[in-house]
């Protein structure tokens, strides 16, 4: 199942706040639907809006936008992740060079396949037969443009002839963990438990958990931006000895900030208010809904990239 795919000139999205129950494709016709997809999360995961910015780019293009006024408005369209600033700034470099938006766009999209088959690779090194890996959100192919940083990690590990089984964290407020890294490990047959977010800790103090390996919606100094959740998930992890992994492609590393300078998402309220459409408190409610947290360096072992295992920064 493709996450996205350019054809007749239109960028069609796979709508992720749909999955697992309907599978429905967005056509956008222009570079602000795309904006609106990705502020809606209809697409979602850094690498995926990256390349789907940088088809919102070749929409501008033809739409006959000035490409800088159009990257302002894409680059608004979410604040943390920096795949999004970085694959705006190719298209506009590469636009620079002489290229068309959409020649850019495309390789972009076959270029983040190879990366992550590349993390993959590399991630397997770490995995031991018998693992049980926990994973926060969706680091999958639904994130990317295929295969996925940190399930692809995980399916490389698959595919090299290991046994692995696979916890999800449903990670509230939007459950990507349970409506899609779930899908996804069960479209392949890979054994899979479902838990609460507030599971992570018990299971890793029975023992029950071997390693930990996430995404990243941004690696700079001092620590790695990802889904609300990371943190704690993070901090029972050193505590109880669970080596503790981010895989994520090189065009996440933000090297010249300090990560606590990063903007962090502020969402709207009623994703936390409802659950299933249903309220689960007053709609006078205050409430706070940060998207992601900050994970230490300290707190991390490795990062899985596509040039290998590094150090976080
Ligand atoms: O709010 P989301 O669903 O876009 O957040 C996604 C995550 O936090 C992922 O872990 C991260 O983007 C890495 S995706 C390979």
């Amino acid at each position: 199942m493709e996450t996205l795919y350019w054809k007749d000139n239109k960028l069609y999205l796979l709508d992720q706040t749909l999955i697992p129950m309907e599978v429905q494709y967005v056509e956008c016709l222009t570079y602000k639907d795309v904006i609106d997809a990705i502020q809606t999360m209809k697409v979602r995961g850094a690498p995926a809006i990256g390349v789907a910015a940088a088809y919102a780019m070749a929409l501008a293009e033809n739409e006959g936008i000035d490409l800088d006024v159009a990257a302002r408005e894409i680059k608004s369209s979410r604040p943390t992740a920096v795949n999004l600033f970085w694959a705006v700034d190719q298209v506009l470099k590469s636009v620079d060079d002489g290229n068309s938006a959409i020649e850019t766009a495309n390789l972009m999209a076959i270029n983040d396949i190879r990366t992550n088959e590349k993390i993959g690779a590399y991630g397997n090194t770490v995995i031991d037969d018998g693992d049980t890996i926990l994973t926060h959100c969706n680091a999958g192919s639904l994130a990317c443009a295929g295969y996925g940083t940190a399930l692809g990690v995980i399916r490389s590990a698959v595919a090299n002839g290991k046994d692995v089984d696979v916890v999800c964290d449903e990670t509230r407020p939007l459950l990507q963990g349970a409506r899609l890294s779930v899908f996804e490990m069960q479209q392949e047959n890979i054994p899979v438990r479902l838990i609460v977010d507030s599971a992570a800790g018990h299971m890793m103090q029975k023992g029950e958990i071997d390693k930990v390996v996430i995404g990243a919606d941004r690696v700079a100094q001092g620590g790695v931006a990802n889904k609300i959740g990371s943190l704690m998930v993070a901090l029972a992890a050193k505590r109880y000895d669970v080596p503790f992994y981010v895989a994520a492609p090189m065009s996440t590393f933000d090297v010249d900030n300090n990560i606590f300078d990063v903007t962090i998402e502020e969402r709207q309220k009623e994703e936390v208010l409802k659950f299933n459409g249903k309220n689960i408190a007053s709609d006078e409610t205050v409430v706070e809904n940060p998207a992601f947290d900050i994970v230490e360096s300290d707190l991390i072992t490795g990062i899985i990239t596509e040039e290998g295992i590094k150090k976080p920064l």
